[in-house]
């Protein structure tokens, strides 16, 4: 390892944020040797979203996405999902660019083609190669599971079993029923800041009488609460005026460590993930789903303005934190216990990370 790389963990991983409860140092939010850091110590070593059943419901359906650089390809073989780096094993070539239906992936460079199960089944012309046979070639595996509906994959063995990350969720949310829903809609933002910024920002309701004015006339803001789990937080609040539109209930909203958002209301889920680029851009997915019900379709038009208009403060405002943190003016800052919970948990698991990474080099 770098020492540089050693000295970011190091200077990231020993901050006493449990005694004195101090945000991350401004070096956390950098570009530069974090990065790398960041896509080896968590996003290789996470769960990460990168589908809904109800985009795999026939044979060949299939889902591409980017893990840490990693690209990716979740397909519905007729025997069950699995996931495959889109890598052929010719030269490298994509199966997909993008989400779609296919009998069999064909590499889009020189059209190798491989069965759903990723078996390597004909190579147009290699029949004179010598030592050349299909049995030789597949497609490397993902580990691939699933939660309610939602698909996720490990690019690492060492990660908890599925089910921890969601412990209690299932209860809590009842009568919601998370595959129940459909896949409607995709939007994606690029913002300028670390994706840490954007998740500490999901992570408070701290921020919300001065960014999302809209927002907080909808929730009671004194009975905001946080709790903490192992592997995720969860934020809640009765839903104060919302009883004409978003129903009546409760509004859920839950960070799965390290990149997943899910927000719940009772007739919508919207996952967010929030995908580091270089430069120290961040990208943000936004998916919506929805179930069955009368209405919907009003609903939809109005849940997307309103999502976009919450969308647009958190964006303006973690921009703006970014500019703060790479002015030199600001080292670290003391989080507010009732408030800010859920960003310490957060940071406390990055910490983990970290040191995880430096006690294996
Ligand atoms: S790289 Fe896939 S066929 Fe050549
Ligand atoms: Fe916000």
């Amino acid at each position: 390892m770098q020492r540089t790389t050693r000295d970011y963990l190091r200077h990231i991983s020993t901050a006493e944020a449990s005694v004195t409860a101090m945000s991350f140092p401004a070096a956390a939010y950098q570009s530069g040797v974090g990065d790398a850091v960041d896509q080896t110590a968590v996003f290789h070593r996470s769960w990460q979203l990168v589908a809904h059943l109800s985009q795999l419901q026939r044979t060949g359906d299939h889902v591409v996405h980017e893990v840490a650089g990693q690209p990716v390809i979740v397909v519905n073989t007729g025997e069950g999902i699995r996931a495959f780096h889109n890598v052929c094993r010719h030269r490298a070539g994509p199966l997909a660019f993008e989400n779609g239906h296919a009998k069999t992936l064909m590499c889009k460079y020189h059209g190798w083609n491989y069965h759903l199960n990723g078996q390597l089944k004909s190579a147009p012309e290699m029949h004179t190669t010598a030592g050349f046979d299909v049995c030789d070639h597949r497609l490397p595996e993902v580990r691939l599971d699933s939660w309610q509906g939602l698909v996720f994959i490990a690019l690492q063995a060492d990660v908890p079993p599925i089910s921890e990350l969601f412990t209690g969720i299932e209860d809590r949310i009842q009568p919601i029923e998370l595959s129940n829903m459909t896949f409607q809609r995709r939007d994606e933002f690029i913002i300028n800041c670390n994706w840490k910024v954007y998740v500490e920002n999901y992570l408070e309701g701290y921020h919300l009488p001065h960014v999302h004015p809209g927002l907080n006339q909808l929730l009671d803001y004194k009975s905001y609460q946080t709790e903490l789990s192992q592997w995720h937080s969860y934020q809640f609040s009765p839903l104060d005026q919302g009883g004409d539109f978003y129903g009546e209930g409760q509004a859920h909203y839950y960070f799965i460590y390290p990149n997943t958002m899910l927000n719940i209301l009772p007739n919508r889920l919207q996952t967010n993930q929030v995908l580091p680029m270089k430069n120290n851009q961040t990208r943000v997915i936004f998916d919506y789903f929805y179930p069955e019900f009368d209405g919907r379709e009003d609903f939809i038009k109005q849940d997307l303005a309103f999502s976009d208009e919450v969308q647009d403060e958190d964006i303006m405002i973690c921009e703006a934190v970014q500019k703060g943190l790479d002015s030199g003016s600001y080292h670290q800052g003391q989080l507010c216990y009732k408030r800010e919970q859920a960003v310490w948990h957060f940071q406390e698991l990055v910490r983990t990370a970290y040191r995880q990474l430096l006690n294996s080099k």
